[in-house]
């Protein structure tokens, strides 16, 4: 009904989250804090939680130079503010919570969203770089988005074109359908927190975890988000996972449209929402195309079992027209350099490797710009992670390579052993040449492993970075590899010459580095046949792309 009053975004300010109901758990947000890490570093391989989240003695003043009076943005926790990396005086942005005296549903929020944070690694989701817990505050400091929230683009734009609409709804549709492959929940998908990374508003980034949580199969029933966005089964008390894909249609309504779908008192949009009416104004609608209005159709189902999951919706054919353009050897951004910094990094001793993880996590967003597109190429089923099957696919596309290299690369990045490469597993291996390794970023690293800040990095650090995969002797073999003066402990120039040392094989074709590689396999295979144990011999399984299963996981590091 076009006469009646629209509610365009903008004109009625930010919509604000609520929350119903809460437990009463026994525990203080500092056991609960604890717990929340232990969890973390059982998802999470080598130092990626441990050399992030940081606790007393280590400040975050030690780090970073905050800058509390300059806000970037506030939501339902108050402020974000800006701070200064002392290392690399790039800026950041930094959400600090309060410790004590604090509701249980506060801590809860504060717990799940530290975990889900913690777990997140991918393009389209805002990075958190580290977590410091100190007597009575925790913060986190994220990576700075430069572009301003989706809901200052829609407020100053109006109304996007279907074209753009669809490029931004895709964009979120591969950050949810990532964090639904991991099992978690976002509940508050708004115009609000998608953040653009810089003022080109061409790449978006989900933030803001304060209500999420890891699901199991069961239905939750804790109401909350934001209203306007809510999904009428949220409203209900019983939902799953589908309730984001509600709100992803209200995004798609107001991007297409130009004004919220469900408006009034909260008692008006709580029907509305419930029985799925969403305003339309006729002549906007009628031009919207065919595939758009199915979109929308398809997504605000009051049924959630009719509704799109992500996935589907990946597939649906009004965001599939935006992908219809076919990747050639020419727009794909798998160059050779990528694939040659991978076949490195399968090469690189476990050590090097763990420095690589490490650094991957100090390198800037411009840094990381360079090669998301290529791990967004291989990612070819958009789960946020490659699999063997997606890896061998791809790449023999581009480079003769046999089953073996591939499982050799393959296994080198998949440091968790989670049978998939996660977004920082293959920013590592973009360090070991596509990436220029700044001093800053050495330095950065190795203060990261450097736990004590005793100005080395001991055995000790390496056993606390690493996690409790690693035993006292392989820390001890670890060190010696960097430990050029041979008194145990690795110093800041020794350090710097070991991870800087790694470019002999810079100049080489990927093809004569496949050869070489195989070669050594050959050999090693020679010299370890006859004391082989069959329980543990590498079969390796069919990497036919035609076959969709992927290929069992052995560990095969013959070369390391
Ligand atoms: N990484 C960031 N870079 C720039 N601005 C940010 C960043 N994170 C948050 N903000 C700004 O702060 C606002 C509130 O942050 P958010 O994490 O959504 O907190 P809340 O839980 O309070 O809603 C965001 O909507 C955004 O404007
Ligand atoms: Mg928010």
């Amino acid at each position: 009904m076009h006469d009646e009053q629209l509610c365009q975004v903008g004109t009625v300010g930010h919509p604000e989250p609520v929350v119903h109901t809460m437990g009463n758990k026994q525990t203080t947000a500092k056991q609960d804090l604890k717990a929340v890490r232990e969890r973390s570093l059982s998802k999470q391989a080598l130092g990626q939680v441990t050399g992030r989240f940081h606790v007393l003695p280590h400040r975050i003043e030690d780090d970073y130079v905050l800058e509390p009076s300059q806000e970037l943005g506030s939501g339902y926790n108050g402020s974000v503010f800006l701070a200064k990396s002392k290392d690399t005086h790039e800026t950041f942005a930094v959400k600090p919570f309060r410790l004590y005296r604090i509701t249980q549903a506060q801590k809860r929020e504060l717990k799940n969203e530290v975990e889900v944070f913690l777990a997140m690694d991918h393009p389209h989701v805002g990075r958190l770089r580290d977590v410091y817990e100190d007597e009575s505050e925790l913060r986190l400091v994220m990576e700075r988005l430069e572009g301003g929230e989706l809901f200052d683009r829609v407020t100053a734009i109006g109304r996007f074109t279907e074209k753009d609409a669809q490029d931004t709804i895709y964009q979120i549709l591969v950050a949810i359908n990532y964090i639904h492959c991991m099992g978690i929940v976002h509940r508050d998908i708004k115009l609000e927190n998608f953040l653009y990374d810089s003022k080109s508003y061409a790449h978006l980034k989900l933030i803001d975890f304060g209500f999420s949580r890891f699901t199991s199969n069961k239905r939750m029933q804790l109401g909350c988000g934001t209203l306007a966005y809510m999904a009428p089964e949220v409203l209900g008390g019983s939902y799953d996972l589908k309730c984001d894909m509600w709100s992803v249609g209200v995004i798609a309504f107001i991007l297409l449209m130009g004004y919220m779908p469900f408006t009034g008192s909260d008692d008006e949009i709580r029907a509305a929402i419930t029985s799925g009416q969403y305003r339309i104004d006729k002549p906007r609608w009628e031009k919207l195309s065919e595939n758009s209005k199915g979109f929308l159709q398809s997504l605000l189902v009051t049924d959630s079992d009719q509704r799109l999951s992500a996935e589907q919706a990946l597939q649906h054919p009004w965001v599939e027209e935006r992908n219809s353009v076919v990747v050639t050897e020419e727009s794909s951004h798998l160059d050779e350099a990528i694939v040659s910094s991978l076949v490195d990094f399968a090469r690189a001793s476990h050590f090097r490797r763990a420095c690589m993880s490490m650094m991957a996590w100090t390198l800037s967003n411009d840094e990381r710009a360079e090669v998301r597109n290529a791990f967004m190429e291989l990612d070819t089923d958009k789960s946020g992670t490659i699999t063997m099957y997606e890896l061998k696919r791809v790449l023999a596309e581009r480079v003769s390579i046999t089953d073996s290299q591939v499982l050799q690369i393959f296994n080198a990045l998949d440091s968790n052993n989670k049978e998939e490469v996660n977004y920082s597993d293959f920013l590592a291996a973009m360090m070991a040449s596509r990436i220029a390794m700044h001093d800053d970023v050495v330095v950065a690293a190795f203060k990261r492993f450097d736990v004590d800040k005793s100005g080395y990095i001991t055995v000790g650090d390496l056993l606390q970075v690493m996690g409790s995969t690693m035993s006292k002797a392989d820390a001890k073999q670890l060190v010696k590899e960097a430990d050029i003066s041979a008194d145990g402990r690795i110093s800041l120039d020794e350090f710097i010459s070991y991870v800087q040392s790694s470019e002999e094989h810079a100049q080489m074709t990927v093809l004569e580095k496949l050869l070489e590689g195989e070669m050594a396999l050959e050999k090693a295979d020679a010299t370890t046949q006859s004391s082989r144990n069959p329980g543990q011999q590498t079969s390796m399984t069919s990497l036919d792309p035609t076959q969709p299963a992927p290929a069992p996981k052995s560990r095969m590091c013959v070369l390391l």
